[in-house]
Formats: structure tokens, C-alpha cells, sequence
């Protein structure tokens, strides 16, 4: 574990919600996911914590696509102008700025219902949040998860629900996959966990929420295609994008 690394995560032991960090779960190129052992007053016997990078040159995953119209909402001129132009204190407001959506949407979402995470804290850097998996392990990726085609129906009818009630809070999560959905299948009534979050956006304002719920929609209904579910994705990105505008979702 690097320096960068070991203070993002101190914090969390400091204030006794985590006793122990355990095992890297994914090094990924923005963030990394720990394993850790929960106090005891968490309630809980594992925790996630969710360390985001420093780098000089960041890709954010974001880009124009997502953050239209977000830094509207930045009324501070200077941290605007940091955010938009680039330089190296630009690249730190936004670094925070994406950690800051993920915890954002997190709680967000995990107050309506949607099957994420429970979001426990967020300090600089680093997101602690429900661990989903077990003491052998992590849960898979629906990527990596071999799934029965006997689960696929139960399973794509749960993601539309969760897709729905995202929407019922304006909230399309903009970059969902198989490689963000976690799943259990030792758990069939709670099978479900959707992740990564920090670029989801606000169908009210950025003006591509549409195409990035269909984009979503499709994405996740061709891996229920290959398991052998039928149904038409247009037709439900159709229906919950017009009951969401007449606000009758
Ligand atoms: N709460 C969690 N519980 C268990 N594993 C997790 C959790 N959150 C993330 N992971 C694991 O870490 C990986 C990376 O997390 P993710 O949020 O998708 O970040 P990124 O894709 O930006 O690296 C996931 O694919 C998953 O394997
Ligand atoms: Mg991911």
C-alpha cells in the first residue's frame, strides 16, 4: 500500500469504523477497492473502501458528456474557472468534485431504495461502504458471474426496477454495465448490487440523460439477450424516459 494510499485510508481506523484493511478487492485506473475488517459499533463484519487516485493527468471518465451543465451549479468563480481550464488546481477541484458525486449519488440513491452500496463515509479521497460479499470474498461482477439462464428473467426485472427508481430521483447512472453490477447468487432476494457511481447525472439538467439511459438500458440487456431473455430495451428506455417527464413514474 502506497503513502497516498495508507493516509486516505487512516481516517477510517482513527475514527474506529474500520479495525483493519484485509486484501486490495480491484485496482482499477481511477480508484482502488480495499477490503477491511468493521468496528465492531458498525454493526456489520466487513467494509469497502473505495480509494480514489491522484494523477497528474487524469482521464476523468466524465467528460464533456457527463458534467454538462454540473459546473453551473459551481457558483464560486474560481473553483469554475480551476474546474473548466485544466490547470493543476482545476485537476484537484475536480478530483474532489468526482469523489464528491460518487458519495452524492450514493446516498442519493441508497435513500430511494436502489440497490447500492450502503454508503457509510466519505473523507477526502476515500468512500467506506457496505461490503458486498463474504469472508471468502467479494461477490462477482455480473461480468465475471456465471449465471444460470434459469436467474436471467428474476435478475434483468430487478435491474429494470433499480433502473426505474434511479430515474424516480433523476438519476441516470450514465456508465452501467456488467462490469459495474455486483451479484450474489447465494442471496435471491437480494441478489443485486449496482456501483460505481461517480458520473451518474441528473436527467433534469444534462441534456444527455436520455441517450445515456438508453445507452445503459441497451448495454445491460444485451448480456440478459445471450441468457436467453426477450424483451425490447428501446421500448423500456421508451417508457420510463416519457412516465418520467409526465412525472409519473
Ligand atoms: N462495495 C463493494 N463490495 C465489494 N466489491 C466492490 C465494492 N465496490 C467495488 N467493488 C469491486 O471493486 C471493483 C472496482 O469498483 P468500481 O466502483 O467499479 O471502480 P472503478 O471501476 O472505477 O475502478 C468492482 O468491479 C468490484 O469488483
Ligand atoms: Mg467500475
Amino acid at each position: 500500500m502506497d503513502t497516498e494510499t495508507r493516509e486516505a485510508i487512516e481516517p477510517f481506523l482513527d475514527f474506529s469504523l474500520i479495525t483493519q484493511v484485509l486484501y486490495p478487492v480491484k485496482a482499477g485506473k481511477e480508484a482502488t477497492v480495499w477490503a477491511c475488517r468493521a468496528h465492531p459499533d458498525t454493526g456489520t463484519d466487513l467494509l469497502a473502501v473505495k480509494v480514489y487516485r491522484h494523477l497528474r493527468e487524469r482521464s476523468f471518465r466524465n467528460d464533456a458528456v457527463y458534467q454538462e451543465n454540473r459546473t453551473q451549479m459551481y457558483h464560486n468563480t474560481r473553483i469554475r474557472r480551476a474546474y473548466e481550464n485544466g490547470s493543476e488546481f482545476g485537476l484537484e477541484v475536480h478530483f474532489m468534485l468526482w469523489v464528491g458525486q460518487e458519495w452524492e449519488a450514493l446516498n442519493r440513491l441508497h435513500d430511494a431504495g436502489v440497490c447500492v452500496p450502503r454508503p457509510v463515509k466519505q473523507i477526502g479521497a476515500a468512500i467506506l461502504m457496505e461490503f458486498f460479499g463474504h469472508q471468502g470474498g467479494p461477490c462477482p461482477t455480473l461480468q465475471q458471474a456465471v449465471v444460470p439462464p434459469d436467474r436471467a428473467d428474476a435478475l434483468w426485472s430487478l435491474l429494470k426496477a433499480n433502473i426505474e427508481m434511479m430515474l424516480q430521483v433523476n438519476t441516470v447512472h450514465g456508465d452501467l454495465s456488467p462490469y459495474n453490477i455486483l451479484v450474489d447468487l447465494d442471496e435471491p432476494s437480494d441478489p443485486l448490487r449496482v456501483i460505481d457511481v461517480p458520473q451518474a447525472v441528473d436527467a433534469r439538467f444534462n441534456p444527455n440523460a436520455r441517450q445515456l439511459l438508453e445507452r445503459d438500458v441497451a448495454t445491460c440487456h444485451r448480456y440478459f439477450e445471450r441468457l436467453g431473455v426477450r424483451d425490447d430495451p428501446r421500448a423500456f428506455a421508451a417508457d420510463l424516459w416519457d412516465r418520467w417527464r409526465r412525472a409519473e413514474l
